[in-house]
């Protein structure tokens, strides 16, 4: 297997690839990086064979699109990923074949709901779920401390303690860890409870990154347009939230709401299907196009997508625009399908 760390900084990219077939997978890729990437794949003789996200980050901006675009390799993350063009969703336990390299797929929610870790022969990618001598934190929209406990202390700590331990980060200059190294000595996890875990990751009191927003929503939604402007933190924590219990009766009563999807259009006739009577209108061609809806700007209108993230950035667009009865389906799609309500393709 060959294997290196690309960026040499706080945030970490590794490449892997397999000797014989020389395929190669980037693991969070950062986008002002492209050119570096592409060229030790080509220096090395490497194939792009996929590239995978551990989670949705906040603090940078993905290069999946765009190398998505440049080299054609799969874009693959975790079911629970929010933006669209998600070329292969994977679950827990499920294997990523990159030439004769297996990648083990592990669901450590927790940091995001979308996290996951990948264990490959003698080593473990993380993302930021564990970090060396740390965790990542937990207070993001749809961050879980109790989740993580468990993912930590029953996936990653489950595996050999000789296990190398790369993060997705690391702020002190470290490369790597063992998974004994952190089971003993790793700070917030080393002879914690999962409730003084709980207590300690709602109380760090961390500011938020800077910019996180200007990160965090165009990977939430593969949107690459400069020009769309994205609703701040505030507006976004506004948002009227409906479960899709809530939507399911509103949507038997006489007066229901208008259902407004943002989804792609390969979406909307996908695996997940819509709510039947559904508009779709992609969020990218949102502010455009918004002029469509101008007779609904006082009646009731749910915004709906994949996860619940994309519709809670148009909802925040549109009740800025003037709507005054916008509201959010919570959990999107994926909630609407687990809970088996009527869906059309
Ligand atoms: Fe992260």
């Amino acid at each position: 297997m060959l294997f290196r760390e690309l960026n040499r900084g706080k945030c970490k990219t590794y490449l892997v690839a397999c000797e014989r077939t020389h395929k190669a997978v980037l693991i969070d890729p950062v986008r002002e990086k492209v050119e570096r990437y592409l060229a030790i794949l080509a220096y090395s003789g490497c194939k792009l064979d996929a590239i995978i996200d551990t989670h949705t980050h906040a603090d940078h901006r993905t290069a999946s699109w765009e190398l998505h675009d440049l080299t054609g390799a799969p874009v693959i993350m975790h079911r629970r990923a929010p933006a669209p063009h998600v070329d292969l969703h994977v679950e827990d336990g499920q294997e990523i074949t990159v030439g004769d390299v297996f990648l083990r797929v592990f669901h450590t929610p927790g940091h995001t709901p979308d996290s996951i870790s990948l264990y490959t022969n003698d080593r473990v990618f993380t993302g930021d779920t564990i970090l060396i001598h740390g965790t990542g934190r937990c207070d993001f929209a749809g961050g879980d401390a109790g989740e993580q406990y468990d993912a930590i202390t029953n996936k990653i700590f489950s595996l050999p303690e000789e296990t190398l331990l790369f993060p997705a980060h690391d702020y002190r200059g470290h490369t790597h860890s063992t998974v004994g190294e952190e089971k003993r000595t790793n700070p917030r996890i080393a002879g914690r409870t999962r409730q003084a875990y709980i207590d300690l990751m709602n109380n760090l009191g961390l500011p938020l990154p800077q910019g996180i927003q200007e990160s965090l929503q165009p990977n939430q939604s593969a949107i690459e347009d400069e020009s769309i402007k994205f609703p701040t933190l505030a507006e976004l924590n506004q948002v009227r939230q409906l479960s899709a219990k809530e939507l399911q009766l509103q949507l038997m009563t006489a007066q229901h709401p208008i259902l407004l999807d943002v989804r792609e259009p390969e979406e909307f006739t996908g695996e997940l299907g819509h709510i039947p009577g559904s508009v779709l209108i992609p969020l990218k061609e949102l502010p455009a196009r918004v002029s469509e809806l101008e007779a609904d700007k006082h009646k009731d209108i749910i915004v709906i997508c994949r996860a619940g993230v994309r519709s809670t950035t148009a909802a925040a667009i549109l009740t800025g625009l003037g709507f005054d009865h916008v509201g959010n389906l919570k959990g999107g799609m994926l909630e609407w399908t687990d809970q088996q309500l009527p869906v059309e393709r």
